[in-house]
């Protein structure tokens, strides 16, 4: 995640075609209910976004300063995790297709990194099921059940007879119902990469917290009780464009791939700027301009408590907290960041 132009991966990955062509066409994305119903959000309204965003009073704004890369090279982008307490495993699917077992075990904080099951596609979302099982957002191959032995039955693979193209965010609630996204029912990720809407089940699994990518915002969507079917604000006006949230222990965790920048705003506005990022990418090259990455703690009714980034952090897609460290993946990086929250925790701004 430092912004180094001289990584060797940063050239070769077929994702990278961007962030940028993520806004160049227009926005198709939908949470679908494995095995209930659907639900359409709308595309890109932009007047909707109203709510100034109120910064936490928590920060650490240079996490890289005490945080450990973990498993260096072994990773081709850890977009997502999902942490199993009893094992003491991090999953995380990668860009060749792994999915990788972390394991935390090890005496002073030692960890193996470990290849497990290859999926063929891309891994994104990824959450432990109901019977230890894993269910794997592959944004090629569709919603995925990867058993403990490792075995891959896919899911589902289309939607209301829509084959699906960019299977993103997942989670699964007490009662086994997988919440999932697909970004768009159009292009798939080698076209571009529109990282679009990413779920998180409430705690009180009446609701799921969805992100909304080039939105910068956060919304809630009933599943149960007298509001079922309405959707709320949560959070608007991120400080940065949004990827995974997680739920744990009070707090939801929102990775923010890149600080804001008056670019994203010219370019979410203006279709002709979107346009000409696109024409200048195809023959230059794409510039970086994903920096400050990190992620922002909010409480269960969206508001903001801490916020950890570091200016050479950029793609943060993931972050978690098991015990007292801070978890950080990457839709980029070839590592894991660990931050030890009780050496390095966020702090009031005097
Ligand atoms: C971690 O757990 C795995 C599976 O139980 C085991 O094979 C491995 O030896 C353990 N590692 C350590 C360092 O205890
Ligand atoms: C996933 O597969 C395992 C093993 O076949 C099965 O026990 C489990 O119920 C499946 N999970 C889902 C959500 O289909």
């Amino acid at each position: 995640m430092p912004t180094d132009p001289n990584a060797p991966h940063a050239k070769s990955w077929p994702l990278l075609p961007l962030f940028f062509s993520a806004l160049v066409l227009p926005v198709v994305a939908a949470i679908l209910v494995y095995q209930l119903d659907s639900f359409d959000a709308a595309p890109m309204p932009l007047h909707e976004l109203t709510h100034p965003f109120d910064p936490p009073l928590l920060r650490n704004e240079r996490i890289l300063q005490g945080a450990e890369l973990l498993g260096a090279g072994k990773f081709q982008g850890p977009e997502d995790f999902a942490y199993d307490s009893t094992s003491q495993v991090i999953y995380t699917g990668t860009a060749d297709g792994w999915i990788k077992r972390v394991w935390l075990n090890g005496s002073a904080g030692e960890t193996v990194v470990e290849d497990w099951v290859n999926t063929g596609g891309r891994p994104l979302g990824i959450a432990l099921g109901l019977n230890n099982e894993l269910i794997v957002a592959d944004a090629y191959k569709g919603l995925l059940n990867v058993s403990r032995d490792g075995d891959v039955e896919v899911l589902a693979d289309e939607a209301g007879g829509v084959k699906l193209k960019l299977t993103d965010g997942v989670d699964v609630a007490k009662d086994g119902t997988v919440y999932f996204t697909d970004a768009s029912y159009k292009y798939s990720l080698h076209q571009f990469f529109l990282d679009i809407m990413e779920v998180a089940v409430s705690p009180l699994q009446d609701s799921v917290v969805f992100c909304e990518t080039a939105m910068r915002r956060c919304r809630k969507y009933y599943i149960q009780g007298n509001k079922k079917g309405q959707v709320e604000k949560f959070i608007d006006n991120l400080p940065g464009l949004v990827d995974n949230i997680e739920y744990d222990e009070g707090h939801y965790w929102i990775g923010l791939p890149t600080e804001n920048t008056g670019f994203w705003d010219l370019a979410l506005r203006y279709p002709m700027v979107r346009k000409a990022a696109a024409v200048a990418e195809r023959w230059m090259g794409r510039p970086r301009m994903e920096k400050n990455g990190g992620v922002l703690s909010v409480d269960v009714n969206g508001k903001p408590v801490a916020h950890y980034q570091d200016v050479g952090l950029s793609m943060v897609t993931i972050g978690i907290k098991i015990k007292n460290h801070l978890y950080l993946g990457s839709f980029m990086s070839p590592y894991i960041v660990r931050l030890d929250l009780d050496q390095h925790p966020a702090q009031r701004k005097s």
